[in-house]
């Protein structure tokens, strides 16, 4: 199977964690997109989707999906997105696409959080993937030099400003083995957004997609 392959099957897997009648909370990136094509085949089964970033509302609704904003929702059961890199503690780094802050809103405020991804993205320990950081622009070299005091090697994502109008670091060289605390140390820094460690929010299930099918991981 190819890795797209992967995808697909782990974004029609998904669809049985979609609740009938309620609003589903939709992630970004390849795999999400995967999911929103899933998602069009049942759209009359649901009441609609909370997007995680405006590439996700505008594919949504190119599907006839009716979008809510966040803040006329207190309720969203599910939340379904994809990883960059996943343990098997649930824990994720998130942000390649670079919405992170979106999609950690959205999964702040849903019940279960469902991973969807190929197993390329299951990893022991999280860090090979660069993490992405959030950050104010006027703040971007302050936050680099406490990255560079993490341990961390900054890059400005080139030619790139987030939904909300920001920067985003990608941080290398980073080997996370107590993901909570560093999301918490990240989070303090003056200028930061969020970063895109989802430890203290983790997944409640992985559905992984494997050359021999979809495999449901829950945290070990
Ligand atoms: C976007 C994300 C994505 O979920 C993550 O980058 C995985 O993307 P893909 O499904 O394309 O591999 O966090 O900000």
């Amino acid at each position: 199977m190819t890795q797209d392959e992967l995808k697909e099957a782990v974004a029609r897997a998904a669809l049985d964690y979609v609740v009938e009648g309620r609003i589903v909370g939709v992630g970004t990136g390849s795999t999400a997109r995967k999911f929103i094509e899933s998602l069009a085949g049942i759209k009359d089964r649901i009441a609609g989707a909370v997007a995680s970033s405006e590439d996700t509302r505008q594919r949504l609704e190119g599907h006839g999906i009716r979008v809510f904003d966040l803040n006329e929702v207190s309720d969203i059961p599910v939340y379904i997105d994809g990883a960059d890199e996943i343990t098997p503690h649930m824990h994720m780094i998130k942000g390649g696409g670079g919405a992170l802050t979106r999609e950690k809103i959205v999964a702040a405020v849903a019940q279960s959080f469902v991973c969807i991804a190929d197993a390329s993205k299951f990893v022991d320990v999280l860090g090979a993937f660069p993490l992405p950081v959030e950050v104010i622009p006027m703040a971007a070299a302050h936050v680099s030099r406490e990255l560079v005091k993490l341990g961390g090697t900054p890059v400005q994502r080139p030619n790139f400003v987030t939904d909300n109008g920001n920067l985003i670091l990608d941080v290398k060289g980073l080997r996370i083995t107590d993901p909570e605390d560093l999301e918490t140390r990240i989070n303090q820094i003056a200028g930061v957004v969020t970063n895109g460690l989802f430890a203290l929010r983790p997944a409640n299930v992985c559905l992984l997609g494997t050359p021999n099918g979809v495999r449901t991981v829950k945290a070990s």
